[in-house]
């Protein structure tokens, strides 16, 4: 569905993706994990249209669209959500949810604020969708709390929903996990699983905790100092020397024992 092709792109003199190519196979759940600094998340803004690669295509079913903008993006299906959640804290659960649609149309938030409105008023329709989402991911109970206000699983969980408010069938989650407690991580990782099972989503999910990745992802893709040194399954990758040794060695601080936890 999604295809990396040999992307590369350098932060000064820091190759921080070094041709790179792998494919996020349609209806899977692939993982891209890494110590810190590997290139991931600059590897999400360039496939979601955020950061323009030095080289390389990126394709989403067969066609390029390397360096397109995000709404752009957003129309053919491809969304993103940050490693830090982009929720506006002063707008209530709700309203960040139906806000979604009037940016994919390409809006900017001052555009999407002064609709804001009329988007009360008129769009149904968008509300219908929001209280869908909010029921599907089981926090309907705040949907009225400001966003602002939320722990950081409820950030984490919020952003999976924005997702979901556009039509894109093809998700890059940039650590979903990081800060979540225990029970909501469940609950993400099974509005994750059921996306991707009933509703036919593609997800592509960089996470440090070992234990969602091997829950959720088949395959997982392994980048370290920029390049992809390994891929296969989990239980695989955690036996594989170059593995243990990209999360032992200098490179990264290798977060929570990852690969050999
Ligand atoms: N905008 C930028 N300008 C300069 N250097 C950058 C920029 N973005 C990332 N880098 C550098 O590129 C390298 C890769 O960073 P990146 O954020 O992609 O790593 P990551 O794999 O997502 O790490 P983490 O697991 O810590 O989130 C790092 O050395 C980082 O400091
Ligand atoms: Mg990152």
């Amino acid at each position: 569905m999604i295809e990396i092709e040999r992307i590369s792109r350098a932060f000064g003199g820091l190759q921080a993706v070094r041709s790179v190519s792998f494919t996020v196979a349609e209806g899977s759940v692939t993982g891209l994990i890494g110590p810190n600094g590997a290139g991931k998340s600059t590897l999400f803004s360039i496939i979601a249209g955020a950061l323009p690669p030095d080289s390389g295509v990126i394709r989403l079913r067969g066609e390029d669209i390397t360096g397109l903008p995000t709404h752009q993006l957003f129309h053919k299906g491809l969304v993103r959500t940050f490693q830090i959640p982009h929720e506006f804290s002063r707008m209530t659960v709700r309203e960040n949810l139906m806000v979604v649609p009037a940016r994919q149309r390409g809006e900017n938030l001052l555009q999407s604020w002064l609709r804001w409105p009329t988007v009360v008023r008129e769009d149904r329709e968008i509300l219908r969708k929001a209280d869908e989402v909010l029921e599907f991911l089981e926090i309907d109970h705040l949907r009225d709390e400001l966003a602002g206000n939320l722990s950081g699983g409820q950030k984490k969980l919020l952003d999976l929903g924005r997702t979901m408010m556009t039509d894109a069938k093809a998700v890059l989650l940039d650590e979903p996990g990081a800060g979540v407690n225990r029970t909501l991580l469940g609950k993400l990782a099974d509005a994750i699983e059921r996306l991707n099972r009933e509703r036919g989503y593609t997800f592509c999910v960089i996470e440090h905790d070992m234990d969602l990745i091997a829950r959720l992802c088949d395959p997982v893709m392994v980048m370290a100092n920029g390049e992809l040194i390994a891929h296969g399954d989990m239980a695989t990758l955690r036996e594989n020397p170059q593995v243990r040794e990209a999360y032992l060695g200098t490179g990264g601080s290798g977060d929570q024992g990852a690969a050999t936890s």
